[in-house]
């Protein structure tokens, strides 16, 4: 027998998904066909993905009625990492040694397949359908073709011809409340409108509260709700907004436990280099840029400002900046001497010889180890806020 596999997000599955596993069905002869939705795959870090269990329901709604295609949830009730070896492996076991397994691919997954978990025992298992789309991007598309088969795979490639729809057209359509009936089948429509699927969500604070917490271990987050909390209290005291500078506090450190591979998915990456601007220490704080903005919605400059610029500070930067750049150094789970002395600064009621002391700290601190570099941009901060207090005293 002939099995085809289509792995994918599915979020949600469109017509364009059944249309090609029909084409790729024919091209193949395959005598049938196994979607099998991913559980929660890392890459969609950024946009909060829909639960398994929604994706599976409205592929079996999709699938329902239709000859020789199926569902399964191996890879949503797997633990921990899925990879597509221990699925062709879990298949193999199913189906014995004689079935042919075809894995149904696009472009962008033909190029990464050479990267995989055990890839030598993958290009073993199974048979690449590569999904060629008319038009753009053929050299490409060839050399990923050209790369796969030199690193072992085996590739076939079938002509699929245009369907020009994509889950994030039919979310984007739900959102905007228009009519979904040509982008999903009847079955998966009517499962989108039940369960109120892709409506338009802004998360409110205890829903990221929770989310944040899954995104880094006890011991980090213990440090976050301390900076949060750290956060409203200077905001009180300084004349901050306390709303954002909460939420500033929260969001700060969320990209912190990223792995490599994630950063990569956000598109970052460290410099390597020696030049030490600040690139690789900041990169955390970039990632938290860009969750903040694509995963929970903020849009408020003054909260991404902040959580840009809160591990060095930067010149010029809002109220709301200054304050978590502070309350990240004075939270309660901080003990000695050099956070104390910006806490004594705190007490005498200023934010700018806070700043300062504890740009001060940082940097000698930096300087005391050795071997350690110090950040360029920390010192900006430094001068720029020493300029303003020097500033202020000349004025009264
Ligand atoms: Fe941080
Ligand atoms: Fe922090």
């Amino acid at each position: 027998m002939r099995t085809g596999i289509f792995g994918g997000t599915f979020d949600p599955v469109h017509v364009g998904h059944i249309k090609c596993a029909e084409e790729i069905m024919k091209r193949f002869s395959l005598d049938r066909i196994i979607f099998i939705p991913t559980g929660d795959p890392p890459h969609k870090i950024i946009r909060r993905i829909t639960p398994a269990r929604d994706r599976t329901a409205m592929l079996e709604a999709a699938v329902s009625g239709m000859k020789n295609m199926y569902v399964s949830r191996m890879e949503c009730e797997r633990e921990g990492t899925t990879y597509t070896y221990d699925t062709l492996k879990e298949l193999r076991a199913e189906y014995g040694d004689s079935e042919i397994l075809y894995m149904i691919v696009g472009a962008d997954t033909l190029r990464d397949i050479v990267k995989w978990y055990k890839s030598d025992d993958v290009f073993k298992m199974c048979i690449f359908a590569a999904m060629k789309r008319p038009g753009s991007g053929d050299d490409e598309f060839y050399a990923y073709v050209k790369a796969a088969e030199e690193a072992g795979a085996q590739v076939e490639i079938a002509d699929i011809p245009e369907v020009d729809i994509s889950s994030t057209d039919v979310r984007k359509a739900v959102r905007a409340g228009e009519d979904i009936s040509r982008l999903v089948p009847e079955g998966v429509g009517k499962y989108i409108e039940e369960n109120g699927l892709y409506k338009q969500h802004t998360p409110d604070f205890g829903e990221i509260f929770a989310d944040v917490r899954t995104l880094m271990s006890a011991k980090r987050f213990e440090h976050t709700v301390g900076v949060m909390n750290e956060c409203v209290r200077l905001a009180h005291l300084f004349g901050g907004n306390a709303e954002k500078c909460r939420l500033a506090g929260l969001l700060h450190d969320c990209g912190k436990e990223l792995n490599t591979q994630q950063y990569k998915w956000l598109g970052l990456s460290g410099t390597g280099t020696a030049d030490y601007d600040a690139k690789e220490v900041l990169l955390h704080a970039k990632a938290g840029v860009i969750l903040a903005s694509e995963r929970y919605g903020i849009t408020d400059p003054e909260i991404l400002e902040a959580i840009d610029c809160h591990i060095t500070g930067r010149p010029e930067m809002g109220l709301t900046a200054q304050i978590l750049f502070v309350a990240d150094y004075t939270e309660p789970g901080r003990h000695g001497e050099m956070y104390d002395a910006v806490r004594r600064e705190i007490a005498c009621g200023s934010l700018e010889r806070a700043i300062l002391e504890e740009c001060d700290r940082v940097i000698l601190y930096n300087m005391g180890k050795k071997g350690a570099r110090v950040c360029t941009e920390g010192v900006r901060t430094r001068n720029w806020i020493m300029s303003r207090i020097s500033g202020v005293s000349k004025e009264a």
